[in-house]
């Protein structure tokens, strides 16, 4: 008798803690792709076919009603996905109103993986936007030297007599990887393969921990995740990267460098260091840095094949500007208007996310028009479908890599806005918010750009490159829900320049 109070009291306690803390819909807006209906029943349906269809989904709302906001389940949230219009209202909007940062947390279930380690404070933030943007000057030339050095290695069998076959994955894998850890933890560390294999693990361990908690209900997940799997995998992983980057036995490796790292930004700008802190930001920063710079770069080597003509006028510019193959200077990268341009037209084609601007209404607030985003709403914008719309750049179904460089009126016309700085591959014009926009724009873009920019440029001088044989146009991109990423399987040719 006593047994069965209890049963009843547990299915009631179930139950209430469902109605509770099932997150309420918003009927207020219109929903594209699977509605995941009453306490979420449908949810999975209505994920797997956002994994399928995301991208379809997004570009035929766009193309059907371009100002009407929709709402739309993806993997894990429930977004709702604003148009264009609204973004001259909502750039601007403090962290008390919108939070970048919370939606990046969110999107990958980041409060139960430590990527939630950014919500603590902008440390993270401001190191790349002001000390990683202050060192440039003195780490270009050290990371071009670097470039070279990556690239003399895996290129080792090319030579000027006959093309070599390269996975292009592997390369630039190679090339970004070692150069954001020579940033971020100096010349010895850099090469330290188990470094090496642990920044690139946490990504895999986050993905995993997100797939796990996606079964789980919200309400019981504060409950398992420590019992998870990836958990006790990730407390090893933070272990191991304290372990190399602050070792019991100190040695003073500092001296022997010529720059000050990100870690030593962190311990410089820290009240109190606090290692274990530290290694949380910085894994999440590296995690950060290394897949869009990788995608990026692996994006612009797939269109210098695809667009053969780009390439003396690109190589003549790279040749020009640094004209005795010394390492790279900022000012000489800087000078580079031809390459920006051709970046930039890489990025609109092969945007890192088919949705962007994503933030979380921290508190309730109503916009110009009258509409009201509640407290809680994921919000994003329709990033791919807005970089091809004729509204923002004329001839947008035409790769022009030229489009931001053109001194000419046309320029304007073509989506380039009238400033100094138009041309330049972190700039962000009407129609582009691959770098986000706004208030919480990406601040390690211009590090992103002089690296890719290096990359780029010595490629171009030291080595023909193309497409296998028999192939014109690019393989298509990969597209899993809204990730766009460069097919896996394109292979480019190398050749040394004589
Ligand atoms: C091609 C490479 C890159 C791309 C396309 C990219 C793109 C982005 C985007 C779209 C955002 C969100 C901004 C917004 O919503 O307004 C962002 C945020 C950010 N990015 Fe980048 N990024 C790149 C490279 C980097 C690098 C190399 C670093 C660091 C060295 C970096 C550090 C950050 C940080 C700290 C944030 C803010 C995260 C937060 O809100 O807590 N990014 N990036």
């Amino acid at each position: 008798m006593l047994s069965l109070d209890y049963s009843k009291l547990l299915i009631l306690a179930v139950v209430i803690a469902i109605v509770l803390f099932w997150p309420p819909k918003n009927k207020s807006f219109h929903r594209r792709g699977i509605d995941p209906g009453f306490l979420n029943l449908k949810v999975w349906p209505a994920r797997i076919w956002f994994l399928l269809r995301g991208r379809n989904i997004v570009e035929q709302a766009y193309l059907q009603e371009k100002d009407a906001p929709y709402l739309l389940q993806s993997l894990n949230e429930d977004s709702l996905v604003l148009p264009p219009k609204y973004l001259p209202e909502l750039r601007m909007l403090p962290g008390g109103k919108l939070s970048a940062s919370e939606a990046l947390v969110t999107s990958v279930l980041g409060q139960h993986s430590g990527v939630d380690v950014v919500l603590k404070d902008r440390q993270h933030y401001d190191i790349a936007r002001v000390q990683l943007m202050r060192s440039l000057p003195t780490l270009v030339p050290i990371l071009s030297a670097k470039v070279d050095s990556i690239l003399s290695e895996t290129l080792a069998a090319c030579s000027t007599a006959d093309f070599t076959h390269v996975k292009i994955k592997e390369i630039v894998s190679a090339l970004v990887l070692r150069t954001t850890l020579l940033t971020f933890v100096g010349p010895e560390l850099c090469e330290n393969t188990e470094l090496q294999w642990l920044v690139e693990e946490f990504t895999n361990i986050v993905r995993d921990m997100a797939i796990f908690l996606l079964f789980i209900p919200k309400f019981l997940r504060p409950v398992l995740w420590p019992v998870l799997p990836p958990t006790a995998r990730m407390k090893r992983l933070h272990e191991r990267v304290r372990r190399i980057l602050f070792p019991k036995t100190e040695k003073n490796v500092k001296s022997s460098r010529d720059f000050p790292t990100v870690i030593d930004h962190f311990v410089a700008t820290s009240e109190i260091v606090d290692e274990k802190e530290i290694v949380a930001k910085f894994l999440v920063l590296m995690a950060g840095a290394l897949h869009t710079t990788k995608m990026s770069t692996s994006h612009a080597i797939i269109d210098l094949c695809a667009s053969p003509e780009c390439v003396d006028e690109l190589r003549n510019e790279a040749l020009a500007e640094n004209l005795n193959d010394l390492p790279w200077h900022l000012d000489q990268v800087s000078c580079l208007k031809k390459l920006d341009s051709f970046l930039k037209e890489s990025q609109r084609f092969n945007p890192p996310n088919y949705l962007s601007f994503d933030r979380i209404a921290t508190s309730t607030f109503t916009l110009q028009d009258g509409t009201a985003i509640p407290k809680g709403t994921f919000i994003s914008m329709a990033a791919g479908p807005m970089a091809m719309d004729p509204g923002y750049y004329e001839d947008a179904q035409t790769f022009s890599a030229t489009r931001f460089c053109k001194t000419d009126e046309s320029a304007v016309e073509s989506g380039a806005e009238k400033s100094q700085w138009a041309h330049e591959f972190v700039s962000t014009e009407s129609g582009n918010i691959h770098w986000g926009h706004g208030r919480f724009t990406c601040p390690g873009r211009w590090y992103a750009s002089a690296v890719m920019k290096v990359v780029i440029a010595q490629i171009l001088r030291k080595y023909e490159v193309k497409f296998p044989e028999g192939q014109r146009e690019r393989l298509p991109n990969v597209y899993l829900d809204l990730i766009v990423e460069p097919n896996p399987k394109q292979v480019v040719r190398f050749r040394a320049r004589e």
